[in-house]
């Protein structure tokens, strides 16, 4: 009698770790280039060539903002990992004069960010291709890139150890990583943390996205070999519309609309800065 109530418990145990699994189970690189080649219209639609849920209004002011805050200069070499339809690479290339390669898992993005390119006149400064930051080692020599940025796109990350350790192969000792990306804010009060919950498994859902605590970014990138040389809040006002365009008109996605409709904010934008340690 005893044994099948602890039978039954631990099949009632297992039932609901599994269920656990699947709803927090992240998407694999397949998934999210199929979800971009479905969706990157749309998000061209509401956001325009830059694919980033908070920014400030002035695009061309954004991009010198990050040029300064990276430290970049001309005739660098950056990689920009999950580059969207490289919204970001052009006009920075364009600003700074640095070399610039892109790096996505859709190829409808490849397709829309090679005329971007090219309308710019920047097809000797600016290439991109199709690839997964999980294994950039295979894309490229070792020590290749003086920079690498992750631009609200390392939450794609399946494991944040395994990509760090990615992006510090191709990177040169002394050279730096930057990630700008949203984090699960600090809360006190249980209805806080369950409506964050909430957000943070809608946005999985609906984005394929994963909202990280930032202490496993920076544990991550200690044991990938990085050390901290900065973390900043933006120094910027940041302007919604973009995210709130795109749910309005795509309604199957509903997380940051919903989480506009919180009285506190459940993630924060942080900007970090890794050094690749000189061993
Ligand atoms: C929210 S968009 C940001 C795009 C771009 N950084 C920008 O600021 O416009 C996220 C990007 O990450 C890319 N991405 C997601 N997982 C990736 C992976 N494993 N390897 C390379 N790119 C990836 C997506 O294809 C998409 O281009």
């Amino acid at each position: 009698m005893l044994r099948q109530r602890v039978r039954a418990l631990r099949n009632k145990i297992r039932t609901a770790k599994q269920a656990f699994e699947v709803k927090w189970s992240k998407p694999d690189p397949k998934a999210i280039g199929h979800y971009y080649d479905k969706t990157t219209d749309q998000y061209l639609a509401a956001y325009g060539p830059i694919f980033q849920a908070v920014r400030p209004i002035d695009a061309d002011g954004y991009i010198g903002y990050l040029a300064e805050c990276m430290g970049i200069r001309s005739g660098m070499k950056l990689l920009d990992a999950g580059c969207g339809v490289c919204g970001v690479a052009v006009p920075l290339a364009q600003k700074t004069g640095a070399m610039i390669h892109g790096v996505t898992v859709s190829n409808a993005q490849v397709d829309h960010a090679r005329k971007y390119i090219t309308a710019h006149h920047l097809d000797e400064q600016v290439q991109v291709q199709a690839g997964n930051f999980e294994s950039l080692a295979q894309l490229f020599a070792p020590d290749t890139f003086d920079a690498v940025y992750f631009m609200e796109s390392l939450g794609y990350a399946r494991d944040l150890k395994a990509v760090l350790k990615s992006a510090v192969a191709v990177l040169r000792p002394g050279g730096f990583i930057f990630i700008k990306d949203f984090y699960k804010k600090p809360l006190l009060k249980p209805e806080q943390k369950k409506n964050q919950q909430e957000i943070v498994y809608l946005t999985l859902k609906e984005y394929l996205y994963t909202i990280y605590d930032v202490c496993e970014v920076l544990s991550a990138a200690g044991k990938a070999g990085l050390s901290i040389e900065q973390i900043n809040t933006p120094g910027y006002h940041a302007d919604f519309e973009g995210g709130c365009l795109f749910e309005f008109q795509n309604p199957e996605h509903t997380a940051y609309l919903r989480a506009g409709t919180l009285p506190y904010l459940v993630a924060e934008i942080l900007e970090i800065k890794l050094k690749k340690r000189i061993d």
